[in-house]
C-alpha cells in the first residue's frame, strides 16, 4: 500500500461536474501518473500535482510537479525546501494555467499592462522578496537533502525489512520516493494494540512519530462534514447556485483506502541530517516494539 490515490481510485468519483484532477504524492513517494494522465486525458480533465512533501521526486524519468497541467509545492517550515511559509506552482502553459495564476496570487492587478486593472476578484498572496531570496539558496541545497534523505531510508529499509508486524514503504513502480516522512504500516492483526499502541511505545523512547498521521480524513472535520462555512449559508455546499443539484456528501464508505490507511500508518519523522548511527537507533525501537507487542 502506497496511500496514494491511483487511476482506479479516482475513476468512481468523476462526476460532470468535476473540473481537475488533484493527485498528492504522499510523504515524497510518487502517484503512479501514467494511467492517472490516461483517465484524464479521456476525460478531458486538467491533472493538478500536489508535491507539497515530494521535491525531486521522479516518476519514470521526470521530476513529479511537471507531469501534470500543474505542479504545487509548499515551502511551509517543515518541508525538503522552506523559507518559513509560501510556495510554489509551476504550470505546463502560460496560457491558461501561468498567466492566471500570476494574476491570482497578486489581487488580479494587471501590471505592465496599458490599461491595467483588477480583472477579477483575487487575494493578495504575495511571498517577500527576502523569502524569495532565501527559496533560491535553498534549491541550491535541496538535491543534497534529498539524497542524504534517500540513502537513510535505504539503510531503514534494510534494517526492518521481514520484521513480523511492520511493513516498509512500498516505493511506487518505477519511481524515486524522496521520503518526506518514513512511513511504516502496522499490522493490527500481528500487534497488540495497533499503531496506537506502537506509536506510544515509540514515543516513550524519544521518537516522536505520528500514529494515525492527520488522525482522520479531511471529509471528517468539522468544516467539510457539517458544512459550516460564512455563517450560517453553507457556501459552497449549499446555496441557490446548487439548485438542481445533488447535496454535497463525503461519506466515508466512499473513500475506504484513506480511513484504512490512517488506521495503519505510522509516520516517523525523517531528516536530512540522521546519521547511520540515528536510523540504527530508530530502526532498533522499532524492531523491540515490534517484539514486545507480538
Ligand atoms: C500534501 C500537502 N499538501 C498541501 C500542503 C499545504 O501546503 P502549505 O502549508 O504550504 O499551504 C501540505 C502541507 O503543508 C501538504 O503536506
Amino acid at each position: 500500500m502506497t496511500y496514494n490515490v491511483t487511476a482506479e481510485t479516482i475513476e468512481p468519483h468523476i462526476t460532470p461536474r468535476t473540473r481537475a484532477i488533484i493527485v498528492t504524492h504522499l510523504f515524497g513517494n510518487p502517484c503512479d501518473m501514467k494511467p492517472i494522465l490516461e483517465l484524464a486525458a479521456s476525460k478531458s480533465l486538467p491533472v493538478i500535482e500536489d508535491a507539497a512533501q515530494a521535491f525531486w521526486a521522479e516518476y519514470r524519468g521526470q521530476r513529479v510537479g511537471t507531469i501534470g497541467d500543474i505542479g504545487c509545492f509548499s515551502l511551509q517550515q517543515g518541508k525538503h525546501m522552506t523559507s518559513g511559509e509560501g510556495g510554489i506552482v509551476v504550470a505546463r502553459s502560460i496560457e491558461p494555467y501561468s498567466r492566471r495564476m500570476t494574476l491570482f496570487i497578486d489581487k488580479a492587478w494587471g501590471y505592465g499592462d496599458p490599461k491595467p486593472d483588477h480583472y477579477f476578484l483575487a487575494p493578495n498572496y504575495r511571498m517577500t522578496e527576502l523569502q524569495g531570496a532565501v527559496v533560491l539558496g535553498q534549491l541550491g541545497k535541496v538535491e543534497r537533502v534529498v539524497e542524504a534523505r534517500v540513502q537513510m531510508a535505504a539503510i531503514m529499509d534494510r534494517l526492518l525489512e521481514g520484521v513480523p508486524g511492520v511493513q516498509i514503504p512500498k516505493v511506487t513502480a518505477h519511481s524515486k520516493h524522496v521520503y518526506w516522512k518514513y512511513c511504516v504500516r502496522v499490522d493490527p492483526d500481528v500487534i497488540r494494540g495497533g499503531v496506537d499502541a506502537f506509536g506510544r511505545y515509540l514515543a516513550e523512547r524519544g521518537i516522536a512519530c505520528a500514529p494515525r498521521y492527520i488522525q482522520k480524513p479531511a471529509f471528517m472535520c468539522q468544516i467539510l462534514r457539517d458544512q459550516v462555512t460564512f455563517g450560517k449559508s453553507g457556501f459552497p455546499f449549499r446555496g441557490p447556485h446548487r439548485a438542481g443539484l445533488p447535496p454535497v456528501e463525503y461519506r466515508p464508505e466512499d473513500y475506504p483506502g484513506a480511513a484504512k490507511a490512517l488506521a495503519e500508518v505510522c509516520v516517523l519523522p525523517w531528516n536530512e541530517k540522521y546519521s547511520e548511527e540515528d536510523v540504527e537507533y530508530i530502526a532498533g525501537v522499532v524492531k523491540e516494539a515490534a517484539n514486545a507487542l507480538r
